[in-house]
């Protein structure tokens, strides 16, 4: 089986893309799917720190860890190590396109329209209360599922 090796990329890179990250890691581990999973952000406003302390609750609150996770920013060569490089949302994505050298291009997709079929943002959590990162951990959780089930069609 060979491990998909997948990047999650927000704005921010403390808020959602870590939390996917924390999320498809347990969910892989749970399945047995061998996966080399990463997140980083288009921007770089939080480079070095640990993820929004409500990822960090809310990630906890499901019994995964995602404190020793630390902010970072795309850079190039991250188009030649990941296989599926997922957007959060549209935005994101349009970011992505402009970064990635041509090859690379067919990598990059919108999580959820690669996950679940439905074109659909994870929205920005970060102006948020509580719920939002609920509702943000309930898409992506559903969205990694899925995305497992995708992977053992693509990497076996
Ligand atoms: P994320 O959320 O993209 O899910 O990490 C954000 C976090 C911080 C900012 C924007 C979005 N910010 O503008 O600092």
């Amino acid at each position: 089986m060979k491990p998909a090796r997948i990047l999650f990329v927000c704005l921010g890179n403390i808020c959602r893309s870590p939390l996917a990250e924390g999320i498809l890691r347990q969910q892989a581990g749970e399945t047995r799917r061998e996966v080399t999973v990463d997140s980083a952000g288009t921007g770089g406003w939080h480079l070095g720190n640990a993820p929004d302390p409500r990822s960090i609750a809310v990630a906890e609150r499901h019994g995964i860890d995602i404190g020793q996770q630390r902010c970072r920013r795309v850079e190039q060569t991250d188009f030649e190590r990941f296989d599926l490089i997922f957007g959060m949302d549209h935005g994101n994505v349009e970011q992505l396109r402009l970064l990635a050298p041509p090859p690379a291009q067919t990598r990059i997709h919108l999580f959820l329209d690669y996950a679940l079929g439905t074109a659909l943002d994870v929205p920005d959590p970060y102006y948020s209360g509580v719920d939002g990162f609920e509702t943000v951990y309930t898409m992506l959780s559903d969205g990694c599922s899925s995305l497992i089930g995708r992977l053992d069609e693509r990497f076996s």
